[in-house]
């Protein structure tokens, strides 16, 4: 029986030709996998019948995008997640989902390689692969980009010499990754790392400098999911559909990084997550009022761990799965309301309210019904001090002598 390939499918050029450069370098059949995980566009539909006329003996399309939304946005949200303090996650989180689709076609389809786009310089590779050999240990890996000799030239001259159904000619000088989480742009005139990008480079946000009037939307949270948007219940998807639209318009979430790649090298990225990062800051304001004060502390660190882990391509090991666990456990009381304006390029919280909250007012306030004894202060401090004191003491004597 011939042997069977299945590849991830974006229906752009590069993947396009992989379908019959790998058929011709490896004589195997490909099968092309699709998945949606709200990066709009082209229709499914329109991606099948491309890879059907670009030589794939089968098309597996699939509309992951709420899938994507629940089990992996939110995930990153209850984490806070952003990588070197910045960056949202917005491919290393697509990656997983994908994977899951492409070893659930390859059983389907009786295939025994994975195949991506997908170059040997970056982290989707890493994450591809590791994720592979995670959830079909049993399965090879193959990237005609980085393996086959799959060059951009090459792509070009093979789809116009075997007259592809695929655009050649359209030139985007950028390489660019996006789903509903954000949009990634990298290359090009941004590899210098003192241009500023322009202004064509950006899709999911209007510029931040000339803002409509100020937006002031409600998001309401249980357990760290956001529920409803002005009182509209939405679910996770509609809730990042709806943020990406309102706090686009704003300008709201563009980022500009040099990151650290797992493969060693740094790199510049431009990303847009408007919807993502108002809802990051939405739910960190809400655990500031309904997570304990060293649940929360250690919760940072935890986040920042997982968002390496995620980033490096761990999404599927062990470590990864007990933090999880340790996130899920500090959701249960992040639920309530959070007010915030989106303008300018900003999301900033100005109203807060929870049935769960652990804000006291009574503790809190200076005016009349403060219930706080502030005599107490005086012996807390004593101690809270007498471990530093002591060192100091010694420091003196020995200073002294
Ligand atoms: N650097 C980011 C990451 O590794 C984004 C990569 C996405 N690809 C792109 N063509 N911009 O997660």
């Amino acid at each position: 029986m011939t042997e069977r390939i299945v590849l991830a499918y974006s229906g752009g050029l590069d993947t396009s030709v992989a379908i019959g450069w790998i058929g011709e370098a490896t004589g195997a059949e490909v099968i092309a996998v699709a998945v949606d995980v709200g990066q709009g566009g082209e229709s499914l539909e329109t991606i099948r019948q491309r890879a059907l006329g670009c030589g794939a003996v089968e098309a597996y399309v699939a509309d992951a995008s709420d899938e994507f939304a629940n089990e992996y946005c939110m995930p990153t949200l209850k984490a806070n997640a952003l990588y070197q303090g910045h960056y949202p996650l917005v491919s290393a989180i697509s990656r997983p989902v994908i994977v899951k689709h492409l070893v659930k076609a390859a059983r389907e389809f009786g295939a025994t390689t994975v195949a991506h786009g997908c170059t040997g310089k970056g982290n989707d590779q890493v994450r591809f692969e590791v994720g592979i050999q995670t959830l079909g240990p049993d399965l090879k890996c193959i990237a005609p980009v980085r393996d086959l000799a799959l060059t951009r030239d090459k792509a070009i001259a093979f789809a116009e010499e075997k007259g592809l159904p695929i655009e050649t000619t359209k030139k985007n000088p950028y390489s660019i990754d996006q789903n509903v989480w954000g949009r990634a742009v990298e290359t090009g005139y941004l590899e210098d790392i003192w241009n500023a990008p322009t202004k064509d480079i950006y899709d999911y946000t209007a510029t931040p400098e000339f803002p409509p009037a100020p937006d002031e939307v409600t998001i309401s949270f249980e357990a760290g999911v956001p529920v409803a948007i002005d009182g509209v219940r939405v679910t996770p998807l509609q809730a990042i559909k709806e943020l990406n639209r309102r706090a686009g318009v704003q300008g709201v979430g563009r980022i500009d990084v040099v990151e650290d790649r797992l493969v060693g090298i740094k790199s510049r990225e431009i990303y847009e997550a408007p919807g993502a990062m108002a809802l990051i800051t939405a739910h960190k304001h809400l655990e500031d009022i309904t997570v304990e004060r060293e649940q929360a502390r250690f919760k940072a660190t935890v986040g920042q761990r997982w968002a390496e882990l995620v980033y490096d391509g761990q999404w599927f090991s062990p470590l990864k799965r007990s933090l999880d666990a340790f996130i899920e456990d500090t959701q249960k009381y992040v639920t309530g309301d959070i007010r915030m304006v989106l303008h300018g390029g900003q999301a900033i919280v100005n109203g807060r309210r929870s049935e769960t909250s652990l804000y006291d007012f009574d503790l809190a306030t200076y005016d009349t019904g403060d219930t706080f004894d502030q005599s107490m202060a005086r012996g807390f401090i004593e101690l809270w001090g007498m471990s530093a004191k002591v060192a100091s003491g010694r420091d003196i004597r020995v200073a002294g002598k």
